[in-house]
């Protein structure tokens, strides 16, 4: 509890924390997402850039966001309002809830065909494809019915509000701490399936042997986007989480465990999929459809399919579902603060909102597909300027904020709360720190934004 406002909830436990912030961070980015991105972009190599991206921009901007957080005990809007004076940086926090709303609004209509899909799984069809252009056929015929749309998306955000209505500690500290660990292991069974399929190696030798020639500058820009969006950055999610978190707890050493556990379960992820993929000789880089379009081939050939459709679509909803909450954490945590709303009221009212929202996104697949703006349908839209503008640029400016606004004689005194016994030991990871979120992050950053912006070949090429 703090002295400044004893009636703000903590997450019980560091644990806790690390679950529910780990839960954030795992989700359709890891598991619809990830695989997908590495099939497309040539695989291990990939991969290896991945992770330096988490490495040097990624845990660095993950540790000044959930310090922030913890140190104001504040949503976003309200951090920025504590820490300085200026209405600049209080809009930054206010971009980070918009985000947070958009954001929802179209990662909830996936969601929603991930519990559309558990449906499909118990009812046996995922098991009775010949031939994969009958699974697209099927996926097609769903997504094209606004009703079966739209209700998946509005029971999805039924199931995220109940878990935000309760509160931190009942609501996602707990719901995290069950599912979890339930979504490790039933993901570590489907990988452990994939393994002892025949022509698993095939998959493997993708994911971990590296083709160099497949890097590019857009292979870096898309590594680093897909680490901001993993590790739930740039919107104050994790900001959010961490205005939750004890004094007592030790910062950095979370951030950690919470980048560890979102990797391996990407990794984990990437391995259960491309060994069966690779072992039904289907197509790696088949992008976005590859979960609905291509795995249900695979569980149509494979023994024990039936079983399997049913579990990875219940931790796939699982991993959307811990996601979510943290979407509409952020949001509810600023009318809470900000606007003395009760709880309940903001979760009902935005929640409301967002379903509303989520609509155009939803009906992007059937009746307003051909409804362009720049190009892109309503869904892809919301995707393109959260994923490649906003949540960059917050990310950038948390950044710049911390190393250059607030100043790291403050930031280091609040980072060595909770840290006391490692503290004096790591003063060359805590100066790795400091140069990573005072140069590497705002340049690499500042270089994904202008390529978003289209500038960066122009740059290039005038060079
Ligand atoms: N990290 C989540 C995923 O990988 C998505 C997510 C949740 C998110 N909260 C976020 C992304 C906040 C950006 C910002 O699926």
């Amino acid at each position: 509890m703090t002295n400044q406002k004893p009636q703000r909830e903590n997450f019980g436990s560091k644990l806790g924390f690390v679950l529910a912030a780990a839960g954030s961070a795992v989700g359709l980015g890891n598991i619809w997402a990830f695989p997908y991105v590495v099939g497309s972009n040539g695989g291990a190599a990939f991969i290896f850039i991945y992770l330096l991206c988490l490495a040097i921009i990624g845990l660095p901007v993950l540790i000044a966001e959930i310090l922030l957080g913890r140190t104001t005990q504040r949503n976003p809007v309200g951090t920025f309002k504590a820490l300085s004076k200026s209405k600049l940086w209080y809009s930054v926090g206010g971009m980070g809830v918009a985000a947070g709303f958009v954001i929802l609004s179209f990662y909830a209509v996936v969601a929603g065909w991930s519990l559309g899909y558990i449906y499909e799984a118990l009812s046996g069809v995922l098991v009775e494809f010949v031939s994969a252009d009958k699974a697209v056929e099927h996926f097609n015929s769903l997504t094209a019915n606004p009703v079966w749309i739209i209700g998946m998306l509005f029971l999805f955000l039924i199931f995220n509000m109940l878990i935000v209505v309760f509160g931190v500690k009942k609501g996602i500290e707990k719901s995290s701490k069950i599912l979890m660990p339930l979504l490790f292991v039933l993901l570590t069974g489907v990988m452990i399936r994939g393994f002892t399929l025949d022509g698993a190696d095939s998959g493997i030798d993708f994911l971990f042997n590296p083709d160099w020639s497949k890097i590019s500058w857009t292979t870096v820009i898309i590594a680093l986007g897909q680490a901001f969006f993993t590790l739930s950055l740039g919107m104050g999610a994790m900001l959010t989480y961490g205005s939750y978190m004890s004094k007592k707890d030790n910062v950095i050493i979370s951030a950690i465990e919470i980048v560890i556990l979102d990797t391996s379960i990407a990794l984990i992820a990437g391995t259960a999929i491309f060994t069966a993929v690779f072992a039904f000789g289907l197509n790696p880089s088949e992008g976005v459809g590859l979960i609905f379009h291509t795995l249900p081939i695979v569980f149509s050939k494979m023994t024990g399919g039936y079983l399997f459709s049913i579990i990875f679509f219940i931790l796939l909803f699982i991993a959307a579902l811990t996601s979510s909450i943290s979407l509409l954490e952020v949001v509810t945590s600023y009318f809470v603060d900000e606007k003395k709303w009760n709880r309940k009221k903001a979760v009902i009212i935005m929640g409301t909102l967002v379903f509303l929202l989520g609509i155009p996104s939803a009906l992007s697949f059937n009746l307003l597909a051909n409804f362009k703006i720049f190009g892109m349908n309503i869904f892809d839209l919301a995707f393109y300027i959260t994923f490649n503008f906003m949540l960059p640029l917050g990310g950038f400016l948390i950044a710049i904020f911390v190393a250059w606004i607030w100043g790291f004689d403050k930031a280091l005194k609040e980072l060595r709360v909770g840290a006391e016994k490692i503290f004096e030991k790591s003063f060359w990871q805590i100066s790795f720190w400091q140069v990573f979120l005072k140069y590497f992050a705002p340049i690499l950053i500042l270089m994904v934004l202008l390529n978003s912006l289209g500038l960066l070949d122009f740059i290039i090429n005038s060079l």
